[in-house]
């Protein structure tokens, strides 16, 4: 089976550029092109939705220097991929506290999203000013503002629209969440490993879906009902 959503923390790219004897910015810069490889296989897989964690809420803590680099590099990457997403039939998608993001970069993001959002093959997701914790309160806020309708709680997270992921990869070899999709991570599967995210591309992301592929989700229920679920489904 391949997973209809795939969510990536891409971790590890100062470890790569620090290992290289190289600033930790070069790392990023790498980290791009396993951004573009993920983003040629999961069409080429099946993958509809590709969610990348690319700066969090508490990324703005890092040296500013750092920030302003990574902020250089979304803005760069976005206009240069313009051309790749049209070609791809990609759909690009912004999801995190875009009130924190500067006017230009809300500009360019909003162009690339008008521009792509009637494309109808893979939707990438990238996630920037982002917290799981940071999206659960913005939802209930609203959420409660409108009277706490029943059932809908999910309308009012940023994610919206976007289908739970299946699958949750994470690399560099640290096995937790980080403050990522929290809610919308109930019932996913996770794949760590210990690639860092420069090295993350067609081979490695070939193994996590294989990975994937070898489990069984149950949500909540036993073995024998999945099993008998699948055979009447047949
Ligand atoms: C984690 O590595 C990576 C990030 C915080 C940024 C990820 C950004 C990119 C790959 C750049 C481009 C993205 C797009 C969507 C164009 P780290 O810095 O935490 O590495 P470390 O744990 O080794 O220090």
């Amino acid at each position: 089976m391949i997973p209809t959503h795939v969510a990536i923390i891409m971790d590890g790219n100062g470890r790569w550029a620090k290992m290289r004897g190289k600033e930790r910015i070069y790392g990023h810069y790498e980290g791009t092109e396993s951004v573009r490889a993920c983003c040629e296989y999961a069409v080429e897989a099946g993958v509809r939705w590709l969610s990348l964690f690319a700066f969090s809420e508490e990324n703005w803590a890092r040296p500013e220097a750092e920030v302003t680099e990574l902020m250089h590099l979304m803005a760069k990457s976005i206009l240069n991929e313009r051309p790749t997403f049209e070609k791809n039939n990609i759909r690009f998608i912004v999801v995190g506290n875009r009130s924190r993001l500067s006017e230009a970069l809300n500009r360019d993001i909003d162009g690339a999203m008008a521009e792509t959002a009637a494309n109808t093959g893979l939707s990438l997701v990238i996630f920037l000013s982002y917290s799981g914790r940071w999206d659960i309160e913005q939802a209930a806020e609203r959420w409660a503002a409108d009277g706490a309708p029943e059932g809908r709680y999910g309308d009012y997270l940023a994610t919206a629209g976007i289908p739970d992921p299946d699958l949750l990869i994470r690399t560099s070899g640290e096995q937790r969440i980080s403050n990522f999709l929290l809610w919308q991570c109930a019932y996913t599967e996770f794949y760590f490993t210990p690639v860092l995210w420069p090295d993350f591309r067609k081979a490695e992301f070939r193994k996590a879906l294989e990975d994937y592929a070898s489990r069984q989700r149950r949500f909540g229920k036993t073995g024998d009902q999945i099993t008998q679920e699948t055979n009447d489904s047949k």
